[in-house]
């Protein structure tokens, strides 16, 4: 891919920062821009309650209403798309924000974080809303900010550099 022209969007959402940091470094290892997905009326990052109430809008198949988009995923060529894992898969902010949008003919890498359980089915469920696209990779990682950020850094780097020479 010959990336100097390409247009790139880091789209992502992140309770407690973690797929922040990750959206951040491709940002600033792409200069991609980014989009940040907020809920307007989000469940508390702190918490045992975070994980019922969380964890049962991703099972009941939720679609939160969402704090204005200001960026169209149209304009770009490139997206990222990061979400934390919740009950094994993405967010209820992605599942709105995947219905909400039409994406087709865009090259995409996908990104998750979670906290030891893997990427679940996430990446089943975007390959299956994100269709008429081509998926040029996806990369997962395990708390981030409470491991060896460096480590993170490093193979984000790997991942970026090798799905952007394809
Ligand atoms: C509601 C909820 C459900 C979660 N479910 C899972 C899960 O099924 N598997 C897992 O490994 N981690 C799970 N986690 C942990 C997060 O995926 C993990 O800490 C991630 O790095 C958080 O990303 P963030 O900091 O960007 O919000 C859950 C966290 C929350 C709040």
């Amino acid at each position: 891919m010959e990336d100097k022209e390409l247009k790139k969007l880091v789209i992502f959402y992140s309770l407690e920062g973690n797929t922040k940091f990750i959206a951040e470094g491709i940002k600033d290892m792409t200069g991609a821009e980014s989009l940040e997905l907020k809920v307007e009326k989000d469940i508390s990052p702190k918490g045992f309650m975070r994980y019922v109430w969380g964890g049962s809008q991703v099972i009941m198949g939720k679609k939160p209403e969402l704090v204005s988009i200001d960026k169209n995923p149209e304009d770009y060529d490139v997206l990222f798309i990061g979400t934390p894992i919740w009950a094994g898969g993405y967010v209820p902010a992605i599942n709105t924000f995947l219905h909400r949008v039409q994406i087709k003919g865009k090259k995409i890498g996908l990104f998750c974080c979670h906290a030891g359980g893997g990427s679940g089915k996430a990446f089943s469920m975007f390959k299956e809303k994100l269709k008429e696209n081509t998926i040029i990779g996806e990369i997962e990682f395990k708390d981030p900010l409470k491991n060896d950020k460096t480590v993170a850094e490093k193979q984000l780097k790997e991942w970026i550099d090798s799905i952007m020479k394809v």
